[in-house]
């Protein structure tokens, strides 16, 4: 058997970012001390809080998720058997099913890849901000999210036939989060925009997965993510009112790239040429199925919304207000709930 050696496991992101010390250990008695009590109760561990004695049979699950709720195996990549030439046309439900099996597996894939994202980047803003109640908070996400890596490297190492490599728009997102020397663009890239599609992600997969394991596993994960997400909302909403109007139109760059890096991660590129379909053949058509569209639309609910609170749509006459209708996601943008549903979860409100 060939052994990958050490460096072809390993990648490295060159960065150049001030670590930042403080002199003031003053707390601001508010939002994120309450926030970082909340996180040191709300520690959960991976190996004691999970019934890994579980049996998972993938494809058992696939089967009985399709037949309770309606919805084929494959959704919504399904669409695409009905189209003229379809390379997919002639798949059986057997076929469908390993298919959706592997697409879960992809899936997944990318949660733990993010993870490992999310890990790195908590400990380069514990280093980065300037404020000492951030650095304490910053500290319980890094635990969270390693708790996160090992919780899905786990579940898919013991639970699932495979393991996909990470995606490259993601992993493009990841290197320039981590190599950007402005914290708060750091923030603005991990906290509401990966954060925010991957608890929209994890949201859709906890309602869907018929394992109990999974379930709870991603019930879990969630409410951390709330906190992070919240943690990221209070900080830059302090620096935001600061900034001048070139900076901020600079973070609605910023943001507009993110998002439309995911989009075109949301089309699972790694998965196709598993299953003898090239990416080329799948990409328009599948970017133009109704229900994938709806599926990519809805990943970025909860990121409009976070991106107004912070004042990012509105600036120079809505520029980003713009663009995100051109990617068709704004009708989120009044998704009030979803801040409350976050402040709830992390029981802190954010204006206070
Ligand atoms: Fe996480
Ligand atoms: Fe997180």
């Amino acid at each position: 058997m060939s052994q990958k050696s050490f460096e072809d496991l390993i990648a490295r992101v060159g960065a150049d970012f001030d670590a930042t010390f403080t002199w003031d250990y003053d707390r601001d008695g508010a939002g994120l001390d309450r926030l970082y009590e909340k996180a040191k109760r709300a520690q959960w561990n991976v190996s004691d809080d999970l019934d890994w004695s579980t049996d998972v049979d993938p494809e058992r699950l696939i089967r009985l998720q399709a037949e309770e709720s309606g919805i084929p195996p494959g959704f919504p990549a399904r669409a695409l058997a009905e189209m003229d030439n379809s390379p997919v046309a002639s798949w059986t439900e057997d076929q469908w099913v390993e298919f959706a099996v592997h697409s879960q597996c992809a899936s997944l894939s990318q949660f733990l890849h993010g993870e490992q994202g999310a890990l790195l980047v908590a400990a380069r803003l514990v280093e980065a901000v300037p404020a000492i109640d951030a650095k304490y908070y910053g500290a319980t996400q890094v635990v969270d999210e390693a708790r996160h890596v090992e919780a899905f490297s786990r579940y898919l190492d013991e639970k699932m036939p495979v393991t996909y490599p990470i995606n490259e728009n993601l992993r493009s997102l990841l290197n320039e989060v981590l190599r950007d020397s402005r914290w708060d663009v750091v923030f603005l890239g991990m906290q509401v925009v990966i954060e925010g599609l991957a608890l929209a992600a994890f949201g859709f997969m906890m309602g869907t997965t018929r394992d109990p394991l999974l379930k709870e596993m991603l019930r879990y994960v969630m409410a951390d993510e709330a906190r992070h997400v919240a943690f990221g909302i209070l900080s830059l909403q302090k620096v935001y009112d600061d900034l001048s109007s070139g900076e901020l139109r600079e973070r609605q760059e910023f943001a507009y790239e993110a998002c439309d890096l995911m989009r075109r991660r949301t089309l699972n590129p790694e998965l196709w040429p598993t299953f003898g379909v090239s990416n080329s053949e799948i990409e328009s058509m599948l970017s133009n199925t109704r229900s994938q569209q709806r599926f990519q639309h809805l990943l970025f609910s909860k990121i409009v919304p976070n991106c107004k609170k912070l004042g990012l749509l509105d600036h120079r006459d809505g520029w980003l207000r713009e663009r995100f209708g051109e990617m068709k996601i704004i009708q989120y943008e009044d998704w009030s709930t979803d801040a409350e549903e976050l402040t709830e979860a992390s029981a802190v409100d954010p204006d206070n």
